[in-house]
């Protein structure tokens, strides 16, 4: 199977667990990225069974819109019983790198409020250890430096992320990305509370406090569900 395959299958298979186990009604948290989308159009058929989502990027509310499914704004809403995205890495504990798409921000709030965090994913995002993928920092532009020497002290090299003619990425926060190559990251959790302890930091891309609760890993022999624990 292709990776896009895969992707659907996983998105399917989000779409039947969101369907199984959310309340009629319920609003639902959509992250961002390719394989978030497949869930979108997974879920769309069924829109008439939820009272609308929770996005977490300017690209997902547009994708949710021309499905028709009405998006509302987090602080309209008390609680949200699933989270579905996407990752670029997890590991077995269910702590991910995420941010690839630029959305780690919104994804990290819209995850801290959700029930259940149901991370859907090929098996090429599987990992024994997170840091292949460069960790994305979204950082207020006036502090890039810094943190940038921060960073290096870690043993990581900050590549600020750029769009193609050459301009900085600008997050949906109006805020720059570094992309950190190079961390072997053994102890998500303690990464996390330091990089989000710096100033100017406004979100790393480790998902580890706040991991998924069961993963969708998508392969050729079908889709594997792994639990990380009793949901938060
Ligand atoms: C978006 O900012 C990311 O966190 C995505 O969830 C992640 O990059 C996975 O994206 P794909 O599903 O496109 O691989």
């Amino acid at each position: 199977m292709t990776q896009d395959e895969l992707k659907r299958m996983v998105g399917q298979a989000a779409a039947d667990y969101v369907n199984a186990h959310a309340p009629e009604g319920a609003v639902i948290g959509v992250g961002t990225g390719s394989t978030a989308n497949c869930f979108i159009e997974a879920l769309a058929p069924h829109r008439a069974r939820y009272r609308g989502a929770v996005s977490s990027s300017v690209a997902t509310t547009a994708r949710l819109e021309q499905h028709g499914i009405p998006v509302f704004d987090l602080n309209e809403i008390e609680s949200l019983p699933v989270y579905v995205d996407g990752a670029d890495e997890i590991d077995a504990s269910g702590a991910m790198i995420k941010g690839g798409g630029g959305a780690l921000t919104r994804e990290k709030i819209v995850a801290s409020v959700s029930e259940v965090f149901v991370c859907i994913a090929d098996a090429s995002k599987r990992v024994d250890v997170l840091g292949s993928f460069p960790l994305p920092i979204e950082v207020v532009p006036m502090a890039r430096t810094a943190i940038g020497r921060r960073v290096m002290a870690l043993g990581g090299v900050p590549v600020l992320r750029v769009r193609q003619d050459g301009a900085p990425y600008i997050t949906d926060n109006g805020n720059e990305i570094l992309d950190v190559k190079g961390l072997q990251i053994a102890a998500p959790r303690e990464l996390e509370a330091t990089i989000n302890a710096w100033p100017g930091v406004v979100t790393v891309g480790l998902f580890a406090a706040r991991g998924a609760d069961l993963c969708l890993l998508g392969s050729g022999t079908g889709v594997e569900s792994i639990l990380y624990g009793a949901p938060r």
